[in-house]
């Protein structure tokens, strides 16, 4: 099934506010606003004030009002980043203030057939490892158990493999998890916790195995290019990596909805590529004049994921490489704001 429709053609050579970008990431495709209205329900997304969740509730509520639909769009979390619980209730968004390790504010989140579960915890794991197997994996059987009757797709994470050789084409579905390290441990962790009740109750769910979701504010590129541009050294170890723009990794993750089932599906999300990091900094090297500096070799293994399957399910992302590098390139020259949010993709031990 074709990808391309005609908004998808209208992206732009550069990006020049973030008031543009939010519109680009938050675009729903033709395809993702008929498989909304063709669900049942309301939809909520919980860990909606992350770095992707914001867009993807936009998306949701652009693609509702499109299909002429009055469902309910709701967003939940415990709304850390100050200021973006306005800015989604201004677009449309309902929002609930929630923290989900407490049961009685679970118990009182409105009830919805379809939910996008993007909760998670990452960085800081070396320092308070308990924390992260709560929220990655408590916080899962409690929303099991609360949404048991409706369709939840869980965003996951590629770090559920082992590296694999470059020369393999990175890990498919049918590859074995073994996680390297704590926090990837408890990733899978989150997916087994959801597979035990979709096989106990049928709940309906499926598994978006992520890497590296790109827009400009945040991202591997953006951290290469950051590094080139500052002439920071670039370490090569984690020689190779997957990248997919966050706009399309949105409209899969409402597409996916679709597909839940039990026991559940698992679809690797993330772009055609294996990137090359030396070529990456060596491609914002000449769009800004200056020469990369590197340390470290290639390892022969990488943390990669071969997203074959998404390609046959939703047709290849409509964001190039090449644009994305184009985009984050001016980003970075023009000085726009950025998260401060490294993605740490260098790391080889796991260690978060
Ligand atoms: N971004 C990527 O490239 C990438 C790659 C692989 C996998 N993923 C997965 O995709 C998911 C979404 O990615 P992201 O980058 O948006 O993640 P993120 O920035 O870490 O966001 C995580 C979300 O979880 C919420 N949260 C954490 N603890 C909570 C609690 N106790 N109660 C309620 N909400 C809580 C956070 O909001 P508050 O702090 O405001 O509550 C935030 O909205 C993550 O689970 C991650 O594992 C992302």
């Amino acid at each position: 099934m074709a990808w391309r429709n005609k908004a998808d053609s209208q992206l732009p050579d550069i990006i020049e506010s973030e008031a543009e970008l939010d519109e680009i990431l938050s675009r729903p495709m033709h395809e993702t606003v008929k498989t909304v209205s063709q669900l049942d329900g309301d939809i909520l997304i919980l860990g909606v004030s992350g770095k992707i969740g914001p867009t993807l509730a936009r998306l949701v509520k652009r693609a509702v009002d499109e299909a002429g639909l009055r469902k309910r769009v709701i967003g939940a979390s415990r709304f850390s980043t100050l200021g973006l619980k306005d800015e989604l209730e201004k677009a449309g968004v309902e929002t609930v203030s929630c923290d989900l390790l407490d049961e009685e504010q679970l118990d009182r989140l409105p009830d919805a057939s379809n939910v996008i579960y993007m909760v998670g915890r990452k960085f800081g794991t070396e320092e308070d490892a308990s924390l992260t197997w709560a929220v990655n994996t408590l916080i899962p059987a409690m929303v099991s158990r609360r949404f048991r009757n409706s369709r939840i797709v869980v965003f996951s994470t590629g770090n559920v493999y082992p590296l694999v050789p470059v020369s393999s084409g990175g890990a498919d579905e049918s590859t074995r998890p073994d996680p390297v390290g704590e926090y990837a441990q408890t990733c899978l962790g989150r997916e087994r916790i959801f597979e035990y009740y979709s096989r106990k109750y049928g709940l309906k769910t499926l598994f978006l195995r992520l890497n590296y979701a790109v827009e400009l504010r945040y991202g591997v590129l953006l951290d290469v290019a950051q590094k080139v541009f500052k002439g920071y050294p670039i370490d090569l170890r984690m020689g190779y990596v997957n990248v997919i723009w966050q706009g399309d990794v949105n409209n899969i993750a409402v597409r996916s909805l679709e597909l839940c089932n039990s026991p559940p599906e698992t679809i690797n999300t993330t772009g055609p590529e294996i990137v090359s990091v030396r070529w990456l900094a060596e491609r914002f090297g000449a769009l800004f004049r200056r020469e990369p500096v590197f340390t470290n070799r290639e390892m022969e293994k990488a943390l990669l994921s071969n997203a074959s399957k998404c390609f046959r399910l939703f047709g290849r992302p409509t964001v190039t490489l090449e644009q994305m590098v184009k985009w984050v390139a001016h980003w970075v020259l023009i000085g726009g704001r950025t998260f401060n949010k490294p993605t740490h993709f260098e790391v080889t031990d796991g260690r978060f």
